[in-house]
């Protein structure tokens, strides 16, 4: 039927990327593309940081690690997850996570290999771009709406950017450290991260790459009236 359709439901997160970059012009059009997402009164909220100097990349990686290691669970300005965790949103996200590592042969129990996943996400799955995506802290202050419109703008840039045959992973992982990559970006003070993109060439031979998470039946969560 429709391509975007089809852009859409094939769209998925991967978690292992060729080094190859993606151009500069191809991250441009990504970023054109994303910036016609609707957002209330037209506030256009977002404020990305594409980074694709390797060095920085790993400053931001290393720094987040380091924090970790030393006990600290997170350093945000978001709280992403829910602090109460109820059903059916625990039992989905356990079974994605279930799914993830038996896929993986990872044992729940071997604590070094999930942390090695996890850490992962810090080493950008080998992916060489990640759009850093921040907003106004005024414009959360007290108010959701910019959340609601970053969030739009987020799936627009995952959309566009499979148009080029790049594919992606959204993080809150960086979510949850987003006062450390502020920190190491050195943005103006007056910047919250949001969440990041990673963004790249999948690595078709990676087993991790094949994880399709379902989706409940629509008689779940659709009224119909
Ligand atoms: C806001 C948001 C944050 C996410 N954070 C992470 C993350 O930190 N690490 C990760 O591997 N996947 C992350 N994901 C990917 C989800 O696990 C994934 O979207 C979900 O399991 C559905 O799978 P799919 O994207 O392949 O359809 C995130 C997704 C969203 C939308």
């Amino acid at each position: 039927m429709s391509t975007i359709i089809d852009a859409i439901v094939n769209r998925s997160s991967k978690r292992a990327f060729l080094s190859t970059p993606v151009t500069q012009d191809i991250q441009e059009k990504i970023l054109k593309a994303a910036s016609m997402t609707p957002s209330g009164a037209n506030m256009q909220p977002w404020i990305t940081y594409a980074v694709s100097d390797e060095k920085v990349l790993k400053n931001i990686g290393d720094a987040i690690i380091d924090k970790m290691e030393s006990g600290v669970e997170h350093d945000q300005f978001i709280q992403y997850y829910p602090l109460k965790w109820k059903n059916p949103y625990k039992k989905r996200r356990l079974e994605t996570g279930i799914g993830l590592y038996t896929l993986m042969e990872v044992n729940k129990k071997d604590t070094i290999k999930r942390t090695e996943m996890w850490h992962n996400n810090f080493r950008w799955f080998g992916a060489s771009t990640v759009f850093f995506v921040f907003c106004d802290k005024d414009m959360i202050d007290g108010a959701q709406g910019a959340l609601i419109d970053c969030g739009a703008y987020m799936q627009t840039i995952m959309l566009a950017a499979s148009s080029f045959g790049i594919q992606s992973c959204p993080q809150g992982s960086t979510t949850e450290f987003g006062r450390v990559v502020a920190d190491v970006l050195n943005v103006p003070d007056n910047l919250a991260l949001l969440y990041s993109v990673v963004l790249g060439y999948e690595d078709r031979d990676a087993k991790i790459n094949t994880y399709q998470p379902k989706r409940v039946e629509m008689s779940e969560n659709v009224v119909f009236i």
